[in-house]
């Protein structure tokens, strides 16, 4: 099937197995990846699902909505390649895709 790698912000890195169909927000509760606090259940409300995808991988995650673009512009650690994870669909193309964990989730 595949992985991601999450990557904390101090380095720590956890492994999530790619279920076909799941949200990267799911695969990071399921597998007790910190960090993700998801507040809203993934529902592109709250923004504490917040990751920064490695740029090598954005074209896989698919396209961004106003909606999740709008939520972002409040996060205070958005980059250029922020993305909230609830709003990411995985596929088997995202085997080795690479997501860092911001600092805080606001
Ligand atoms: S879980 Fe709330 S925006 Fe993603």
């Amino acid at each position: 099937m595949g992985n991601i790698r999450f990557i904390e912000h101090d380095g720590t890195e956890h492994t999530a197995e790619i279920e076909e169909g799941k949200s990267l927000m799911q695969a990071a509760l399921d597998n007790a990846v910190p960090g993700i606090d998801a507040d809203c259940g993934g529902s592109c409300a709250c923004g504490t699902c917040h990751v920064i995808v490695d740029r090598r991988w954005l074209d896989k995650t698919g396209a961004i909505s106003s909606i999740e673009e709008q939520m972002l512009d409040l996060t205070p650690e958005k980059e250029e390649t922020s993305r909230l994870a609830c709003q990411i669909t995985l596929s088997e193309a995202m085997d080795g895709m690479v997501v860092r964990l911001p600092e805080f989730q606001m």
